[in-house]
């Protein structure tokens, strides 16, 4: 999934690439919320390619990779390394650096960046605003007061992460990005995350956890409308000298479906939506699961019982992804 939203947004990335002023070396390219790097590798080595080829073929290009302090970034160095897409092999003067830091605070000097880039972060809200009762996503809820409370979150953590990246960005500096949003009337979430709510309800039936236990496992995660994405930028038309390049919502297709529409396999189709929901909720699931459980056994439990579940009713699971382009003020 995340590799399909991301080729959605190579052709934005490529313009970007072509456009940004790029006479004043070492480049500095920026990859904001990296985890371990894999789905990096594609998009860096075309930003080196394109920029080698509208410069001098030896200009010195810094590639800075930002994650949480808690990020596994032994994994991103061994994968620039090994990974056979590593944008390092048969580079020369290209320069990878890593931030652990999180992006809602300033990460590099005023003035550095050339190119950011990131993918699939920016749904992560910088704070657990509230713990929602009906949901295991925050931003899926249907309370108004936690609806209300997601909505204030992640309009701030926007204009925060915007006047961040602004001051790191030089004149005519371009930043692309995308991350899940919602459309209108659906998020594309429902059977999925649905499906892992109904799972923890389920554990709660089974006498596994209390209800407030239960309310407690909130995925801090909201989706901004476009509205919402839009909202900084309406009065003046910029904001933070960044302007609004481009905004549009792309649904994502199922990476899985076409092989399982082949082969009928239910439980290998439940399997791969299972593995890929808990490589990226299962850690902070575990660090709210109940504390009077054993946490990976009980994050086992309900992987083990989600994935059950959607054997029972597979259907094509089709995210909506914000792809947005930021451009910094030229001097
Ligand atoms: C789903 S992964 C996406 C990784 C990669 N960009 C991709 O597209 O495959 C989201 C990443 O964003 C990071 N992230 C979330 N909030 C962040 C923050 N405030 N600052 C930096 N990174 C953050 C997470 O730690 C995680 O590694």
């Amino acid at each position: 999934m995340q590799a399909t939203g991301i080729a959605a947004l190579l052709s934005l990335w490529e313009a970007a690439c072509r456009m940004v002023d790029i006479s004043d070396a070492p480049v500095t390219i920026v990859d904001y919320g990296c985890s371990q790097g894999r789905n990096s590798m594609i998009p860096m080595r075309k930003a080196i390619d394109i920029v080698r080829s509208r410069a001098d073929a030896t200009i010195p290009i810094e590639i800075v990779h930002t994650d949480l302090p808690s990020n596994d970034f032994s994994s991103l160095f061994e994968a620039l390394i090994s990974d056979p897409n590593s944008y390092m092999t048969g580079s020369s003067d290209v320069f990878p650096l890593a931030i652990g830091k999180s992006y809602f605070a300033p990460l590099l000097p005023p003035g550095r960046v050339h190119l950011g880039w990131s993918t699939w972060a920016l749904q992560w809200m910088s704070t657990n605003a509230v713990d929602a009762p009906d949901h295991i996503l925050a931003g899926m809820s249907r309370s108004p007061a936690v609806t209300a409370a997601v909505a204030a979150q992640q309009a701030s953590d926007w204009q925060c992460f915007l006047t961040q990246r602004s001051r790191e960005m030089r004149p005519g500096a371009k930043l692309v990005a995308g991350f899940t949003a919602r459309a209108d009337a659906e998020t594309g979430w429902e059977w999925l995350l649905g499906e892992l709510w109904s799972a923890l309800a389920d554990m709660r039936r089974d006498g596994l956890l209390s209800e407030r236990e239960q309310e407690q496992m909130t995925i801090p995660i909201g989706l901004r409308s476009l509205e919402d994405i839009k909202a900084p930028f309406r009065q003046s038309g910029s904001f933070a000298d960044l302007t609004l390049e481009h905004l549009d919502l792309v649904k994502v297709s199922d990476a899985f479906w076409p092989e399982f529409d082949g082969s009928g396999d239910r439980l290998a189709f439940a399997r791969q939506h299972a593995d890929l929901t808990r490589a990226w909720s299962g850690p902070l699931l575990a660090s709210v699961a109940p504390s009077s459980c054993e946490q990976t056994a009980f994050v086992d439990d309900l992987f083990s019982r989600f994935e059950r579940r959607l054997s029972e009713d597979p259907r094509p699971h089709e995210p909506y992804m914000a792809a947005v382009v930021l451009s910094k003020k030229p001097h």
